[in-house]
């Protein structure tokens, strides 16, 4: 993929962007973070960058997708924050099939069930023929309240629909491996004893990293996706951090580079948006990366997600005319002369002879383009990435080099990109609560 910096610069010409000097002192930050992540990867501490070159765990997890999918109508993904949004984001690579049509012709629907929603949850339960629906329950630690709840709802479901002894063929857990002669975690201790079979949660990776492990792989391969080709395009971004040799030109190191200016220069907030609906979840996956792994000490950038074009109808008077604290990454794909063509005559009939001949696609073009170009006109600091198509490949791409971007911009910032000790108050106090029948 390309990312056009020279627009952040762009953006300084009417004295409001972020300047030159900023961003250099900021590369050179970035380049000594670049030098711990190598140093830390070579010592094993970083288990993350080595996945994308991992391919001896691929067939188990192919098996365990088409284990679920196989005579599936139905399959539900149980899970939560970083357990669930790396796999949406994949899965919304499936968002345009047509059933009966293409390559996801024989897939099933897929559905995520990470909010706790009593509504959804059981007007869901209620609606899925839960004969011949599948079940994964996906949590690194085991623990995590929201999805021991579902499959505890959803274990009592089956038992009322008398399927309780088909448990073990219609789930699969994924959680972290059980510490030898150690004591198993809740939700290995509900499902394990049902004869439910468990992949690993790589013990070295957190929650919000791990979607290229089998966390965010196993709803892909449900869908049949590609999972090698996300795992080879993030292992091409990887690839000049994990060598030890010069970043300097490296997306990821300039992504973080900007991010970091746009940081110590006063912007708050940092907006993503992305010009398909193939990357409106991989905006939520993002918020939660970004914003879980730098908030800390006081420091971080308010990550915001935005959609194009449908964004430029509600926030981008804010963007365009309000506080002048933001950086904005729009990412863009080939949408020109893509989807329906506009017949002429119906575009003269309606007084829009403009779009007469043209396709949804070329308009979604000119909007991106115009949308950017806004943005450097008016003095609002704005990066451009632009790829080719949203497929396996790219997606992996993107989702390495986000991920980079996050871990670079925090060791250069001096936060620990991986802990989140603040959100264990609010849990803790929510148990109280629950006890005490308050809320
Ligand atoms: O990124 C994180 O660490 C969190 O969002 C976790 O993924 C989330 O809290 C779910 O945790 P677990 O996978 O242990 O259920």
């Amino acid at each position: 993929f390309t990312q056009s910096i020279d627009l952040v610069r762009a953006a300084t010409i009417g004295g409001d962007g972020l300047p030159d000097t900023a961003i250099d002192a900021a590369l050179s930050a970035v380049e000594t973070a670049a030098g711990r992540l190598a140093s830390e990867h070579r010592a094993g501490a970083l288990p993350l960058l080595s996945v994308p070159g991992e391919t001896g765990d691929l067939a188990a997890i192919r098996e365990a997708g088409a284990r679920l999918a196989d005579g599936a109508s139905d399959v539900v993904i149980l899970g939560t924050g970083g357990s669930s949004l790396g796999g949406q984001t994949l899965a919304q690579l499936a968002d345009y099939a047509v059933p009966g049509l293409g390559r996801f012709a024989d897939k099933p629907r897929i559905h995520f069930l990470d909010n706790l929603d009593p509504l959804t949850f059981g007007s869901l339960l209620e609606r899925l023929p839960l004969e011949t629906t599948r079940f994964a329950a996906i949590s690194k630690s085991g623990g995590t309240g929201e999805t021991l709840l579902q499959t505890m709802a959803v274990l009592s479901a089956l038992d009322r629909a008398g399927l309780r002894s088909k448990v073990s063929t219609m789930f699969v857990g994924l959680s972290e491996p059980q510490v030898d002669g150690g004591k198993r975690n809740a939700l290995r201790a509900l499902l394990e004893p049902e004869g439910v079979p468990f992949l690993e949660h790589h013990t070295g990776i957190g929650g919000r990293y791990s979607v290229l492990t089998n966390v965010g792989l196993l709803p892909a391969a449900v869908l049949g996706l590609d999972i090698a080709a996300i795992r080879a395009g993030a292992a091409e971004v990887v690839a000049p951090f994990i060598s030890g040799g010069d970043v300097r030109e490296a997306p990821s190191a300039i992504g973080a580079a900007v991010n970091m200016a746009a940081t110590l220069e006063g912007r708050a907030i940092a907006v993503f948006m992305g010009y398909s609906d193939r990357l409106e979840r991989f905006a939520r996956w993002w918020v939660q990366l970004w914003a879980e792994s730098l908030g800390k000490d006081g420091k971080g950038t308010q990550p915001v997600a935005a959609l194009g074009p449908v964004d430029q109808h509600s926030q981008q008077q804010l963007y365009l005319a309000g506080p002048k604290d933001k950086l904005f990454t729009v990412v863009t794909t080939a949408a020109r002369g893509r989807g329906p063509k506009i017949d002429a005559a119906l575009a003269e009939r309606a007084g829009q002879a403009d779009f007469g001949g043209k396709t949804i696609g070329d308009l979604v073009a000119a909007q991106g383009l115009a949308m950017i170009d806004t943005f450097a006109r008016n003095g609002c600091p704005v990066r451009h990435i632009h790829v080719d198509r949203i497929d396996e490949r790219t997606m992996g791409a993107l989702l390495m080099h986000f991920m980079l971007e996050t871990i670079l911009t925090g060791f250069a910032l001096g936060v620990d990109p991986f802990d989140q000790p603040a959100v264990e108050e609010a849990k803790i106090l929510a148990k109280r609560y629950l006890a005490e029948g308050r809320g």
